[in-house]
This record gives C-alpha cells, structure tokens and sequence, in this order.
C-alpha cells in the first residue's frame, strides 16, 4: 500500500517539470546555435560553426496545449508584447488539435526567423519539432524558416527577410504567386 502511494508521488512530481529542461532542470543544449540581434526583426538564431546539410539544429521545446487554449494564449502573448520589443507570439502550430506553446527563456528555438528563402525547415520527427538544415550553413549566418503563413491576413505580416524571392509579405511559398497577382491588382 505504502509503496503504491509512493509511486504516484512519483509520476505526479515528473509531471510538474517545465517542459524540455532535464531532471536536474537544466535546458538541453543545442551547439550548433546562438541567438544574437537581427537584421530581419529583433534577435534571430544564427549559426554557432559550419553546420552539415540535413544537421537536426535545435528542437523546438514548448507545453503541448490544445488549439482552444492556444488562441487565448497567443492573444495574451501578442498584448504584452505591445510594451515590449519582443517578437509577438511563440506558439508552434503542431498538428490539426495541438500547438506549441514555446514562451520560454530555454527555448531559444523561438527566435528563428521566417525567411522566403530560409536554410532550414520544421519538420516534426515523432511528435517533437526540429529545425532541420536545407544545405550546408556557414558559422555566422542567421538560422531561418518558413512561417508558412496562410494567404488571408497577408497585410498583416511585413517581411524583412530581404532575399531575392521576397514579395514583402511573409506568406507560405505556395502562395506567393497568387498573393504577388492581388498585389498587382490592388497597387
Ligand atoms: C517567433 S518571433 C521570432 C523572434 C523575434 N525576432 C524576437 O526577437 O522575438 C516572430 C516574430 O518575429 C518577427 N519576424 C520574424 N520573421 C520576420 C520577417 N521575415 N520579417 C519581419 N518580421 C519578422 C515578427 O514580428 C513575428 O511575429
Ligand atoms: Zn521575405
């Protein structure tokens, strides 16, 4: 009886832990990365040393919540980042039910930046999201990738990225072409 309590005890206390920081409560570390300021929108994650192709960089570490708290969550977010310089929301769209609430000092993952020509990609591997590398990345240059963002609220998404594809608005690349023609319409 005394054993099955303790148990319990157990499992509970796991559960309390902050998301992604060891047993010890220290955040993992990622070598490949640092974040310093950016030319693209406040600090952005850069590369620490040459990175390899197809390197898993750093893991996106974030409280898995449900879509219905999410949306209170990234409004919270967003008002008080009116008073501060911060990029608005870290939250990571997961799946059709679940998002990444990743409003964390450890998850430094949070400050890469969407780029329309980015050099690396989210993918999700078993439920966890890494920044994977597109191509080779030379130590210095800016961690970037693609926000994805839906066509609807395009105007309210200026980009700064400054590659050579940049249309000025972060929208997913599929989109592009058909948000470059209602530009065109509506210049
Ligand atoms: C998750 S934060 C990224 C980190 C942010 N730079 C910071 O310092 O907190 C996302 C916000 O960064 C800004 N941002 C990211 N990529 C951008 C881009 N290409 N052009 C303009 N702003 C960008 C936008 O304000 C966006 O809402
Ligand atoms: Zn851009």
């Amino acid at each position: 009886m005394a054993k099955e309590k303790n148990k319990n005890k157990i499992k509970k206390s796991k559960k309390r832990k902050f998301f992604g920081l060891d047993k010890n409560g220290n955040p993992p570390e990622f070598p490949y990365v640092l974040a310093t300021s950016s030319t693209i929108h406040n600090r952005g994650l850069f590369a620490a040393k040459d990175i390899p192709k197809d390197a898993y960089i750093i893991q996106y570490l974030g409280q898995k919540i449900s879509k219905t708290n999410s949306a209170q969550i990234g409004l919270n977010q967003f008002e008080s980042s009116q008073f501060t310089n911060e990029g608005s929301v870290y939250i990571f769209d997961l799946d059709d039910k679940h998002d990444l609430d990743g409003n964390f000092d450890w998850n430094i993952a949070r400050l890469a930046n969407h780029s329309c020509n980015p050099n690396c990609e989210a993918q999700d591997i078993e439920g966890e999201i890494w920044f994977v590398a597109l191509s080779k990345i030379a130590e210095g240059d800016e961690l970037t990738f693609d926000y994805g963002y839906a066509l609807e609220h395009w105007k309210d998404h200026p980009c700064q990225c400054r590659s050579k594809n940049c249309i000025g608005f972060i929208v997913r690349s599929e989109d592009r072409k058909q948000l470059k023609k209602i530009m065109k319409v509506s210049a």
